[in-house]
């Protein structure tokens, strides 16, 4: 089986698999949750990039040809690295992709008025890889960015439905529209901020749109194989989904199923 990994520090990459399961359903993929390290987001470049290395080699032991960082603060801190040094020199026919490129490519197709919002982690933010990234296909958009440092661990700890949530929501949404009150547009650039979106609504103006990655990443991933031929073909096709979990594989399974919709048995694994 050659089946699609993606990666991320903990749940949060789940709403990009359920989004990349519903548009392939046929394709296979193993999810690979890193829950026992994360949150990523306050960490150092070295350890985000340590870290991220390791669990590719580890999807690619699993036999995959093509990873997904299906993560932010991968994606910023570890991702070019990977792509540019250790691929040639570990797998050099293998694939990794990231979620940042795909969302600013789509992200100026929504804007009114080009006032744009990004949320993400620390290191996501702090690495300043959506204003650089923007800035050289729209220049047009003005960014403005607030780093959410509790919003993972919120997700992580299963306390992202509770009244405690509204606290840290409110905090940072408040702060993004004081930065610039004219934004239209708010790209969740972490993956594990969908969970809190019912919140995210509740604190944001009513005509803010508010963007996910799940589908804009699927899409993209659609466009990626049909230019991709030699990646598509060795991509095997027979439904199967597995989940490996760093963590507890109780935990995750319980709450991998709330998200998918389908029973789920995870597989701890080491990295
Ligand atoms: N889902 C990850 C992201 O998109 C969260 C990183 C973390 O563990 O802080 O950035």
């Amino acid at each position: 089986m050659t089946p699609i990994g993606v990666f991320d520090s903990g749940y949060g990459g789940l709403t990009v698999l359920r989004a990349l399961t519903a548009s392939l359903p046929e394709y296979d993929f193993v999810y690979l949750g890193d829950n026992a390290r994360a949150p990523y987001g306050n960490r150092s470049y070295e350890t985000i990039y340590n870290y991220t290395l390791q669990a590719v080699t580890k999807l690619f032991e699993l036999g995959c040809e093509l990873v997904i960082l299906a993560c932010n603060t991968a994606s910023a801190k570890a991702l070019r690295t990977i792509q540019q040094n250790d691929l040639p020199r570990i797998a050099p026919h293998k694939r990794v992709l990231g979620v940042i490129r795909p969302s600013v490519e789509a992200i100026g197709e929504y804007s009114k008025n080009n006032h744009i919002g990004i949320l993400g982690t620390h290191g996501t933010i702090h690495s300043q890889s959506y204003p650089l990234e923007i800035q050289k296909l729209h220049k047009q958009l003005e960014v403005s960015q607030e780093a959410c440092p509790m919003w993972v661990s919120l997700v992580e700890n299963n306390e992202h439905n509770d009244v405690g949530a509204d606290f840290f929501v409110h905090k940072n949404l408040t702060n993004l529209f004081l930065k610039d009150p004219q934004i239209d547009t708010l790209m969740l650039g972490c993956t594990h901020y969908p969970l809190l979106i019912d919140k995210i609504r509740k604190y944001c103006p009513p005509n803010v749109q508010i963007l996910t990655q799940g589908e804009i990443v699927s899409k993209k991933l659609i466009d990626y194989l049909h230019r991709h031929p030699e990646i598509d073909r060795l991509c095997t096709r027979n439904g199967v989904r597995k989940f490996y979990t760093t963590e507890s594989t109780d935990i995750f399974s319980t709450y991998a199923e709330q998200f998918c919709s389908q029973k789920i048995k995870a597989i701890h694994l080491d990295l």
